[in-house]
């Protein structure tokens, strides 16, 4: 739809701006939208629908969607017309999905991840994408690449070995470190993005990342680590002293060793103190200690 010139469209009718449940932030929402109206996919695959934030903008822009969750759709969603809803876990369906879709020789040209947030269950979602024929010329789009156990898996794909990435950024889009008491310090949100491009032309210089950027956990944690350890904000970034985590773990090793030692001792000294020679030798200790005293 086209508005007529003056004519300004209002913030909240905006699909990105909408109220019902997206799991996602304004600006990760705005980035999705945004690349599927410039993709505008034949075919679309979603792992990870929870209550259909990111499906509802992923199907009004694709021909058909397929999407993943271990429970199932609300009749809402059911109801979309070229959505498939799966409902079972996607380490089992995808790889047959993936294989069917290829097998019927054709593309996928968006995906994005959002299912299994283990380290493990990442990693296997992203692996089982890049080893499908059906994943030629596709935009991946990955969430939550900022949290730890999302990236562990992530930085465990051998991307090298997958001569059809063009190109990968896993701080496409910035994430966000939580400020309420509840989750404070943890890290959350951020999009990946990974480029298949099997023939060729997506860049001509063979370059597949930036390599001139720091990567954002190895800036954001440290801090994060710091909030999570203090139990609140810094006032500025010179308040924080970071330890490294390595040192941080030695000093815990030294800690519950001296504390294990501590504690055999004063059961050792609690034997003594309730022996019968003990209790015996009491009034002479009592007697010398009166002496000296003198
Ligand atoms: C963060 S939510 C998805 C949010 C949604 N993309 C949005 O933007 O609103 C993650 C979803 O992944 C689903 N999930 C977790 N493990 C899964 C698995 N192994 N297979 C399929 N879905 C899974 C969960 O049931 C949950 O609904």
């Amino acid at each position: 739809m086209i508005d007529p010139p003056g004519h300004s469209r209002r913030l909240s009718d905006l699909p990105v701006f909408t109220s019902r449940p997206w799991q996602m932030s304004y600006g990760e929402r705005t980035f999705i939208e945004g690349m599927l109206s410039m993709l505008k996919p034949r075919l679309a695959i979603e792992i990870g629908r929870a209550e259909g934030g990111s499906l509802r903008r992923i199907a009004a822009h694709s021909d058909e969607v397929f999407s993943f969750d271990l429970v199932e759709a609300p009749a809402e969603l059911l109801g979309l017309e070229n959505v498939t809803a799966l409902s079972g876990d996607s380490h089992a369906q995808l790889p047959i999905e993936l294989k069917r879709i290829a097998d019927e020789g054709r593309n996928v040209d968006f995906v994005l991840v959002d299912g299994d947030h283990s380290a493990d269950g990442v990693r296997r979602d992203v692996q089982d994408l890049l080893d499908s024929d059906s994943i030629v010329n596709t935009i991946i789009l990955i969430h939550d690449t900022l949290n730890e156990e999302v990236r562990q898996g992530l930085t465990q794909v051998d991307y090298d070995a997958c001569e059809k990435i063009a190109w990968i950024d896993l701080d496409f889009v910035p994430g966000y470190v939580a400020s309420l008491s509840e989750r404070l310090g943890e890290c959350w949100g951020g999009l990946g993005l990974i480029v298949v491009d099997a023939n060729g032309g997506f860049r001509s210089d063979g370059q597949r990342h930036r390599e001139d950027l720091f990567d954002q956990p190895s800036l954001v944690w440290p801090v994060a680590q710091w909030v999570r350890r203090e139990g609140r904000s810094p006032a500025t970034l010179a308040d924080c002293e970071l330890v490294p985590d390595q040192q941080l773990q030695q000093a815990h090793e030294q800690l519950s060793s001296v504390t294990a030692d501590l504690e055999l001792h004063r059961a050792w000294l609690n034997g003594i103190q309730g022996s019968i020679s003990w209790r015996i030798t009491s009034p002479l200790r009592a007697l010398k200690r009166r002496l000296r005293e003198r």
